[in-house]
């Protein structure tokens, strides 16, 4: 097998020079030829698409994410696949595994947690695949942002409230101090800020935006495994969250909704349903920019 690295280097160089054709001749959602990394979403097995579902029914091997994917859609939907926990395992072990189940012609499924294009890390895998022979592509998932708005019960876009969305990640071992952009993002102020793989150190994220003088009392939830039977939610602000998080004892699996929007405050209604006393409606291309 090609080392990863240099199969992820061949692949980038060729794709930095001319388009993959099946760009132009695929859409999403659409059964392709290869090995599907498909998003399980949040954690219910209700909220995998229709399309990941048939793709997991009929696999001989599942190869999934571990804890992060609810083992109750992997004993739903595929008990009878062979089913390995990436966990713990590298390119070097990953790729040979998927490689030789998909040539001896077993149906073959990479299951991701919430969106493979989230924090999935499956694209330098789909590489060193496509670089071995092995055609790949990508059936989406609910991230669990939107998992985590929907348990809120509100919109990460909300009108006057806020109008951007940054998924993002605090600093950590794989994120240095200056690629940590989230007092950035709070500063911005009409932004709804997600913060993934951030749980174990929310204290010290909080502690960090009090520090650079950001509003203490913005609001702040954390949605503990969304979706998921024994789903939690904290709520509070950027000055009291980070407490109220150790205390329930969360190190993983939560969601940082950090803006005005998670406690769905302050909005006003939108010009999509506007009231139309003045006789002007919006169009379809209107609707289409505030659907
Ligand atoms: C490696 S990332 C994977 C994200 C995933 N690809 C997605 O789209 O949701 C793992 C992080 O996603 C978040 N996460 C995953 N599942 C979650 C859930 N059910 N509820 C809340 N947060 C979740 C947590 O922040 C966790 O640290």
């Amino acid at each position: 097998m090609t080392d990863p690295q240099d199969a992820i280097d061949a692949e980038t160089a060729q794709w930095a020079t001319e388009r993959d054709p099946r760009v132009a001749e695929h859409t999403a959602g659409e059964v392709q030829e290869g090995i599907p990394f498909v998003g399980a979403g949040p954690g219910d097995p209700g909220l995998l698409t229709v399309t990941g579902k048939e793709l997991v029914e009929a696999a001989d091997l599942v190869v999934h994410a571990g804890s992060l994917v609810n083992s109750d859609l992997l004993t739903e939907y595929c008990a009878d696949a062979e089913q390995v926990s990436s966990i713990g395992k590298d390119l070097e072990e990953l790729v040979p595994l998927l490689r030789d189940a998909y040539e001896s012609g077993r149906e073959v499924v990479r299951l991701h947690s919430g969106d493979p294009a989230v924090y999935g890390a499956a694209v330098e895998q789909m590489d060193a695949l496509e670089h071995e022979g092995v055609p790949t592509y990508i059936v989406p998932g609910v991230t669990s942002a939107f998992a985590a708005s929907a348990t809120l019960r509100t919109q990460l876009t909300l009108n006057g409230v806020a109008n951007h969305v940054a998924f993002t990640r605090p600093q950590g071992k794989t994120l240095d101090p200056e690629s940590d952009h989230v007092g950035e993002f709070v500063e911005m102020g009409d932004v709804t800020t997600c913060l993934y793989l951030g749980t174990h150190a929310v204290a010290e994220t909080m502690d960090r935006l009090v520090d650079d003088g950001h509003d203490p009392d913005t609001p702040v939830a954390v949605v503990y495994h969304a979706s998921w039977p024994d789903e939690d939610v904290i709520e509070g602000t950027i000055e009291t969250i980070g407490e109220r998080v150790a205390d329930a004892g969360y190190r993983a699996s939560a969601m940082v909704v950090i803006g005005d929007a998670a406690r769905k405050a302050g909005y006003e209604r939108s010009y999509l349903y506007g009231g139309f006393a003045n006789g002007e409606r919006p169009d379809d291309s209107q609707q289409e920019a505030d659907d």
